[in-house]
């Protein structure tokens, strides 16, 4: 459904935050090229994972440095400009699933599809597919309040991969989940991934981090590089 872009990348990223009569750098300038596959983000609580996250998807602005994607700087876009682009190209998971709640479970998957402007027709096949997929076929019909944690995580992924994004950015997806529910949704991640998409994923369990491909760990707001753990791929 989308064109190919060729990547996400950072030139110098950098978040301060106006705090009281000071200001809190919650992320240091940041240059990174991510590959495509799942990079994990982990660090300590307020590290500025996050931040991080937010500025990736242009929901936040830096205050200084670019977020890249392909040829696009992010940033540049006009905020209607960015919307769209986010529309295209990018998927998201939070925490909290963020399913609207007097949409069915069909209805929220269909949503972004709505938005951008697939046909009534193609967005239902579509959205019925990606609820097969995510083992939820049986509940396109519930609304969000009729859904187990897990189940509403998985719509909420489904949502997520329904423009077949080319960036997934999910925000401890699996915080709330207990540990199988917590695979089932690693595993629908991982999938994105190895089909060659960007999944950047923060994460607070280390079983999780070590499945992905890639690992950058942040500290006071100090973001760095691991190298791939062997034999983990
Ligand atoms: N909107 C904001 N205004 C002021 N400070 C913020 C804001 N968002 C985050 N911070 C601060 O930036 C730092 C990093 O936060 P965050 O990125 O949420 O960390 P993490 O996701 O790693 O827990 C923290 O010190 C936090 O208090
Ligand atoms: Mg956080």
């Amino acid at each position: 459904m989308t064109s190919p872009l060729p990547g996400l990348r950072t030139e110098g990223l950098s978040r301060v935050y106006p705090s009281g009569e000071g200001t809190v750098t919650a992320l240091r300038p940041f240059t990174h090229t991510f590959q495509p596959g799942m990079t994990a983000v982990v660090g300590p609580s307020g590290s500025g994972k996050s931040t991080l996250l937010n500025l990736l998807a242009g929901f936040d602005t830096p205050s200084g440095g670019r977020v890249v994607v392909g040829d696009t700087d992010l940033h540049a876009l006009t905020e209607a400009g960015r919307a769209d682009f986010r529309l295209a190209h990018y998927g998201f998971v939070f925490q909290n699933h963020n399913l609207v709640a007097i949409l069915s479970a069909q209805e929220n998957v269909e949503f972004p599809l709505m938005l951008a402007g697939v046909p009534p027709r193609e967005r239902r096949d579509r959205a019925r597919a990606l609820l097969a997929q995510v083992g939820l076929e049986r509940r396109a019909g519930h609304m969000p309040s009729q859904l187990s944690g897990g189940e509403a995580q998985r719509v909420a992924l489904a949502r997520a991969l329904a423009g077949d994004p080319q960036v997934l950015l999910a925000d401890e997806p699996t915080g709330n989940l207990d540990t199988r529910t917590g695979n089932e949704v690693l595993e629908l991640l991982l999938a994105p991934a190895r089909a060659g998409r960007t999944v950047v994923l923060i994460t607070h369990d280390p079983e999780v981090a070590a499945r992905a491909d890639h690992t950058l760990r942040v500290r006071d707001g100090e973001v760095h590089a691991e190298p791939a753990p062997a034999g983990m791929r």
